[in-house]
């Protein structure tokens, strides 16, 4: 019998990615290739990368400058890079690189065995944005068992070409999944343990899928449509653009049981100014109006947020104004960046706010995140929630999940993971809740 091939990956950026790499290792696998958990053992390294600020795009020239070594002592080692910045940059990755034998964009995935086949030999790559469509080419999935939970990309790239971002470079078109292939990989992630389902899109809320009636579906009606699946229990979707919320949607938070109470909204600045140089078509008002609708439909609802500070000519009154929408708007979840500056999109050419007032923005506008989200966390304690048990936790009996709001919750109890729990709060700490069966 032949020695199957190590495949070590390494996934950076968005959820997208995360169900990419999945998708990649199992697309290798036919090519003789499992997946191991260290760079050391792997016969092939496959980065999954992300071109969203410098950082994330940077760290991937010093992680590969971490395998010459490998590749020293191992020359058949093949090292490739996926992602974003695969896609963004090209063959410019080899040049400044040599040691990287391959590159693929992120709709290309489905041609990895064959450009692993000639990888070694010759420097592969492939950045196309294809017409075939490379989930129907990825769609043997094997039947193995997985954890209580999973995400399920329906949506790929961005029409909407904010300032600041290289989604829809890197991404291309926005692209919707035709109804009857989610729903039939929904049922065979069901079929294999998962009991929630996370659908994923960069505008996961532009949904527009073929449905089988030939017409084009909403998401709303496509989360109808999964929750009739019995053993799927629990529906998430991310992420949203304020836009693309409609009617529907917003319903379904209300009367779709399965659907959770946890809705990720970015509306990045709540200055108007910077809103529309931003090209986001939103202002603070609709935004905020939006949200009111939202908690009208399901009032328990956990709002998150992304948030740019230091976006160009952003002055500390539209720095305050987005202040000022936080603490209206209560998040329990937040995430915020410092703009960074990327090739290509407009946002790069204009007066950029100095380096240390960014950072001053950002710490102050973390302090208030954080109180909130650890008020809204804290409000949970005495409250009766349902809870998905996961994994052990790290004390002897103790098992941990989520709950419906997704704060991490421990458990006192010798449940497996996959079964849902109802649970009160009975304390909550600084990274997580504690509760009891109930
Ligand atoms: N499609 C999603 C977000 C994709 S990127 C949406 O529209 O909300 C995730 C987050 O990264 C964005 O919401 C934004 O807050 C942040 N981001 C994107 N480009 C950035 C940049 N150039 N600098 C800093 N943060 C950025
Ligand atoms: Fe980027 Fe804006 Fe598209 Fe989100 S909506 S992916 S921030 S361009
Ligand atoms: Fe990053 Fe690409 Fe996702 S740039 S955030 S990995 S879509």
């Amino acid at each position: 019998m032949t020695q199957p091939k190590k495949l070590f990956i390494k996934t950076y950026g968005c959820q997208m990615n995360v169900y990419d790499s999945e998708r990649m290792a199992e697309a290798l696998g036919p090519s003789g290739y499992v997946e191991v958990g260290s760079p050391e053992e792997a016969d092939m390294i496959l980065l999954n990368t992300c071109h969203i600020r410098e950082k994330a795009a940077e760290k991937v020239y010093s992680e590969l400058g971490r395998f010459k070594g490998l590749k020293a002592e191992k020359p058949d080692l093949k090292i490739g890079v996926a992602g974003c910045v695969a896609q963004a940059e090209g063959a410019e990755i080899m040049r400044r690189q040599p040691m990287v034998d391959l590159v693929v964009g992120p709709q290309s995935y489905h041609r990895l065995p064959e450009m692993e086949a000639r990888a070694g030999a010759e420097k592969v790559i492939d950045t196309d944005f294809p017409e075939e469509d490379k989930f129907e080419k990825l769609k043997t999935r094997p039947k193995a068992k997985r954890g209580p939970t999973a995400f399920l990309t329906v949506q790929e790239g961005c029409d909407k070409f904010c300032a600041f971002c290289v989604v829809p470079y890197t991404r291309g078109a926005e692209v919707s999944r035709p109804v009857d292939r989610v729903l039939t990989e929904a049922q065979d992630l069901v079929e294999r343990g998962v009991r929630e389902i996370t659908l994923l899109g960069q505008n996961v809320n532009a949904y527009h899928g073929a449905g089988p009636d030939g017409r084009d579906w909403t998401l709303a009606r496509l989360i109808r449509e999964l929750a009739e699946i019995d053993d799927l229990a629990r529906i998430r979707f991310t992420t949203s653009h304020p836009n693309d919320m409609d009617d529907d949607l917003i319903a379904a938070h209300g009367d779709c049981a399965k659907l959770m109470p946890y809705l990720h909204l970015p509306v990045q600045s709540g200055s108007d100014k910077i809103l529309k140089r931003m090209n986001r078509s939103h202002d603070r008002d609709s935004y905020l109006r939006l949200i009111d609708r939202i908690r009208a439909a399901r009032p328990d609802i956990l709002l998150s947020g992304d948030f740019i500070v230091g976006f160009p000519e952003e002055t500390d009154e539209d720095f305050r104004d987005t202040l000022r929408l936080i603490e209206e708007v209560n998040y329990g979840q937040a995430f915020s960046f410092k703009y960074s500056t990327r090739p290509g999109t407009p946002a790069a050419e204009r007066p950029q706010v100095p380096e240390d007032v960014k950072s001053d923005r950002l710490q102050e506008l973390q302090a208030l995140i954080t109180r909130q989200q650890r008020a809204v966390q804290d409000a949970m304690v005495g409250h009766e929630v349902g809870v998905l048990i996961e994994r052990p936790g790290r004390m002897a009996g103790q098992m941990v999940g989520k709950s419906d709001h997704l704060h991490a919750v421990h458990v006192q109890c010798d449940l497996a993971p996959g079964s849902l729990a109802r649970v009160r709060i009975v304390e909550s700490g600084p990274n997580s809740l504690a509760g009891e069966l109930i």
